[in-house]
């Protein structure tokens, strides 16, 4: 059963190759995006409407929480292959991982960083935002804040690479690929 994590800028196809993973290769997609995005869509406590702020305007949503909803799932699936889509996003975060995966006796296999001009990723959620409908679009799908999400990609997530390359289990794709293309890359590396 494998654990990995994809890594990359948004836009640049994370969800959507996590979703072919679970289509074709029977993971367990973990999105703290997705994760928040579905605890707070109907939460009217302030601790849910600060989290909501924070990501209308494409910052991190505080450690703590995305930790403790992600802690609870990596307990519940330990058995399955984990596919994580959005986290871990700084250091902080990534030493956590590690340590809730040795805790339930298992360990990440690979992580998968998407190499992307980030100049398409403009056009990227300009196409989501066309294929989605009123009440389903994404609330930091605009271009102000896809500027300020790139740039808390650069400062904050691009540092655990590092991490990442000292452990010797990073790969890196070319995200600028064809959908297809870029699965075959993946699987190729987990498989
Ligand atoms: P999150 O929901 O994780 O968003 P993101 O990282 O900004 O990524 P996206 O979902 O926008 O893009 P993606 O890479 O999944 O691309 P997709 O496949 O959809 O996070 C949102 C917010 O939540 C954060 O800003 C933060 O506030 C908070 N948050 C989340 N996790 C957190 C954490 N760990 N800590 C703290 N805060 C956290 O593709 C995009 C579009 O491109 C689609 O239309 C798709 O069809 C298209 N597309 C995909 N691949 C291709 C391709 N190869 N060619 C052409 N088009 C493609």
């Amino acid at each position: 059963m494998k654990k990995i994590v994809l890594l990359g800028p948004p836009g640049c196809g994370k969800g959507t190759q996590s979703k072919l993973l679970v289509e074709k290769n029977n993971f367990v997609q973990l999105s703290t995006g997705d994760l928040l995005r579905l605890e707070t869509s109907n939460s009217d406590s302030d601790l849910g409407k600060k989290v909501k702020y924070l990501m209308e305007s494409g910052e991190l949503v505080p450690d703590g929480i995305v930790i403790d909803i992600i802690v609870n799932k990596v307990e519940k699936h330990k058995n399955k292959s984990i596919v994580f889509d959005g986290f871990p996003r700084n250091l902080k975060q990534a030493e956590v991982l590690d340590s809730s995966l040795e805790n339930v006796s298992v360990k990440l296999d690979h992580v998968i960083l998407f190499q992307i001009d980030f100049k398409i990723l403009e056009e990227r959620i300009n196409n989501r935002i066309s294929e989605t409908k009123g009440s389903e679009q994404r609330k930091d799908d605009n271009s102000e804040t896809l500027l300020n999400r790139i740039e808390v990609f650069k400062s904050s997530t691009l540092p655990i690479v590092k991490y990442y390359e000292e452990k010797g289990i990073i790969s890196k794709i070319d995200g600028m690929q064809k959908v297809n293309e870029v699965y075959a890359e993946i699987t190729k590396i987990i498989c």
